[in-house]
């Protein structure tokens, strides 16, 4: 819910101005209000993707992990900050161009721009493909607006943006459908559909670890002169292709709690230990957020009760027995030693 506020403040604070001036600034207000409800839906699918991919990490995408742009004080540009600018830009994207493909949008359909055309041999471009540009069009509308000042900052940001939108292109899919005789497939019609969003946020995931800090000309910065620092930010990144995430400052230790900075750090948090299905990722999560945080991991159980071995008896009657299951759960609290919880933390890097 914050996270839709959040977007409702921003359209409320960008387009505040525009208001009451022309008939033509009137008509842009409605157009905005027109996608309103897929942009907050989008960012909401954006932020729980978020959460889902980051289940088992030291940060968890937490509900303030985006700031409101007008608050007082820098911004933080983490490695953290550039993933969550890419999945909630491309959640609007994503709705959106969902929208259109299902006729919710009055002036957007379907596209059929390749229709009719050979797209390779035996298939013709055909059917419903999902729009895309309209999808980034919008989404660069609503997103990127908020990011009016001209420093290193928005311009991250922008690129992180427009990253989220590649992620929506780059995991999209062709798919067929065959025609002829019965079945025969001898010719097929095939169109580019989104992938489900699980696998942008997989794409996304991996673009987060592969992050990249962005390295500036220091003494072309300090020049003061305005040319200059933006000479030395467009040459930055120049070096850095435009699917990559990037980030400027390193990372807080999400191990600790750090109230000024929001994060609640890793005590309390639930970790995985033992089960077959487990990824690797989750096998380790236990090290991750206690173990290497100096935290031990404490179990604990509960116990519930539920109704088993059910019979039924002719008739009509079932009589069940009482089971007792006990849910054995990991978490990671602190350690019990005179010494406070600081004292054995091994190196690590922001995980
Ligand atoms: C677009 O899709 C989202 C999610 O499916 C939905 O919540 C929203 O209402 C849709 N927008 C319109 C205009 O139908
Ligand atoms: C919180 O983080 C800030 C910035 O990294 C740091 O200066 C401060 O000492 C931290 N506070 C605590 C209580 O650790
Ligand atoms: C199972 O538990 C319920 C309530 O906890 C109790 O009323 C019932 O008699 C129990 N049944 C058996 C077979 O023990």
């Amino acid at each position: 819910m914050i996270n839709s506020f959040f977007w409702a403040f921003i359209f409320f604070v960008q387009h505040k101005p525009l208001l009451g001036h022309t008939c033509d600034t009137l008509s842009h207000w409605q157009a905005y209000l027109t996608y309103a409800t897929s942009v907050l839906a989008g960012a909401q699918n954006g932020i729980e993707e978020c959460k889902y991919q980051f289940a088992w990490d030291r940060w968890n995408c937490p509900e303030n992990a985006l700031h409101l742009p007008n608050q007082r004080g820098p911004r933080s540009a983490t490695r953290e900050t550039s993933f969550v600018h890419a999945i909630s830009t491309a959640g609007i994207m994503y709705t959106l161009t969902r929208n259109c493909s299902l006729g919710d949008l009055d002036n957007c359909g379907c596209d059929n721009s390749r229709n009719g055309k050979i797209g390779g041999r035996g298939w013709l471009w055909g059917g419903c493909g999902d729009n895309v540009d309209f999808g980034e069009r919008i989404s660069k509308q609503y997103v990127d607006a908020v990011e009016t000042g001209h420093d290193a900052r928005a311009a991250v940001n922008l690129h992180n943006n427009a990253a989220g939108r590649l992620a929506v292109k780059a995991t999209m899919k062709r798919v067929c459908r065959c025609h002829g005789m019965s079945e025969s497939c001898a010719v097929q019609t095939c169109w580019m559909q989104l992938s489900d969003f699980r696998e942008i946020g997989n794409y996304l995931k991996v673009k987060h670890d592969q992050a990249q800090k962005l390295q500036f000309d220091r003494r072309r910065m300090r020049a003061g002169n305005s040319a200059d620092s933006r000479g030395a930010i467009a040459d930055a990144f120049s070096a850095i292709p435009r699917s990559e995430l990037i980030y400027l400052e390193d990372s807080p230790d999400y191990c600790a709690r750090n109230a000024s900075l929001g994060l609640h750090g890793t005590e309390g948090r639930e970790c995985l230990q033992h089960g077959d299905s487990l990824s690797q990722w989750e096998k380790r999560s236990c090290r991750r957020l206690c173990h290497e945080c100096g935290l031990r991991v404490e179990e604990r159980r509960t116990e519930t009760v539920s109704s088993c071995n059910c019979r039924f008896h002719w008739c009509c009657t079932v009589n069940c027995e009482n089971c007792s299951q006990v849910i054995v759960k990991h978490v990671c609290s602190r350690k019990q030693s005179s010494h406070g919880h600081h004292t054995r933390r091994r190196v690590r890097g922001p995980k």
